[in-house]
């Protein structure tokens, strides 16, 4: 193979994504249970630099990991396993002699915010562009999309900006593998707006990993897989119409389902805090008052994520967040928004 004996460095970074219609319980390897729909964020991401170089014989490198520029072996499992995975995708790994990640999050530190989906993102984006170059093939993002999944499943949705839909549909529609861009979005999505109320950092007491596997046996998987197709489907035809109330409407209930089931799972568990209902309770009361679509949705964790729209920004920020303020971990909200999707920084090869 003409690529052996090169190395290189290749610089990427990707955005975080947050969930409209949640992606819960997995079947196969890294596989949903459901199709889920996301939006990009637009602060919230992770910079990658890897720099590698390559034997003529098939070797395996112990990657050497780095986070804020101080080494780190807690995520080296994650990052070995990734590299298995994703060696039919990509051949080069293979023949990877030297492998250096270094990683740095544009958000703090333990703020309550997943790294994980941006993380597999950027890596996988960066794992992309050397196979491309290396081969003088195009950039496939829908082949870092999948190559994200096998690191963290919502990761995949992180390849592109705007909104990606990832799960299959139909025959026709959708996509276990990689998600896929949605192209139909109404312009009033343009700025749509996220603040991430941190009501704890802590870590929480049950993964996402865990919380996974509970779907396998829990009493409403089906129901919940039908329950998140009919949710996705409404809300690929909100997005389509601009349908902001109706959307916010899924979005809000989406999010009630997932803590539902984490409650309901065998043994059962409960990640909101008294400060997450409080908010949740504050964000309907200030959109009952002002008439305005606001809406919440929760990850697999107590902080609340806050949507509206640009043209609202002023009233949510001055009054609904200053409120909201007092009941976060040390007053810290995170302004997010609308991202516009990864890019690859750097990339240098000889
Ligand atoms: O990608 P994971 O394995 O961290 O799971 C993410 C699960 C949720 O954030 C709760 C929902 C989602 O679709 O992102």
């Amino acid at each position: 193979m003409n690529w052996k004996r090169s190395r290189g460095l290749v610089e990427t970074e990707a955005p975080s994504n947050i969930a409209l219609v949640k992606y819960w319980g997995k079947k196969g390897e890294q596989l949903p249970a459901n199709p889920s729909l996301s939006m990009t964020l637009g602060s919230c991401s992770t910079k990658a630099a890897v720099r590698f170089a390559l034997s003529e014989r098939e070797t395996s490198a112990e990657p050497r990991l780095f986070f804020h520029g101080e080494p780190n072996a807690d995520f080296l499992p994650k990052i070995e396993t990734f590299i298995k995975r994703v060696r039919p995708l990509y051949p080069f790994v293979d023949y990877l002699q030297e492998l250096e990640i270094r990683t740095e999050n544009s958000f703090p530190h333990s703020s309550g915010i997943a790294s994980s989906a941006s993380a597999f993102a950027a890596l996988a984006l960066a794992f992309e562009e050397i196979h491309r170059s290396l081969n003088g093939e195009e950039l496939d993002l829908r082949r870092a999309s999948n190559a994200a999944r096998l690191g963290s499943g919502s990761a995949c949705r992180s390849l592109q900006g705007g909104f990606n839909l990832w799960g299959r549909l139909s025959e026709e529609s959708g996509d276990d593998q990689c998600a896929v861009n949605l192209e139909n979005v109404h312009p009033v999505f343009q700025g749509m707006r996220d603040a991430v109320a941190i009501v704890s950092s802590q870590e929480k007491s049950v993964g996402s990993s865990a919380g996974h596997s509970l779907m396998r046996d829990h009493p409403y998987s089906q129901a919940r897989r039908e329950q998140a197709l009919a949710n996705v489907r409404a809300a690929l035809a909100c997005l389509e119409e601009g349908d902001v109330w109706g959307l916010g409407e899924i979005v809000e209930s989406e999010a009630m389902a997932l803590h539902a089931l984490m409650m309901t799972s065998n043994p059962s568990y409960m990640l909101m805090k008294p400060a997450t209902l409080k908010i949740l309770e504050m964000v309907k009361q200030f959109r009952d008052i002002q008439k305005a679509p606001v809406f919440f949705t929760l990850d697999a964790g107590p902080n609340p994520h806050i949507l509206y729209l640009e043209k609202d920004r002023e009233k949510v920020e001055n009054i609904l967040l200053q409120t909201i303020i007092g009941h976060c971990e040390k007053g810290r909200v995170i302004m997010d928004y609308r991202g516009e999707g990864p890019v690859v920084r750097e990339s240098w090869f000889e």
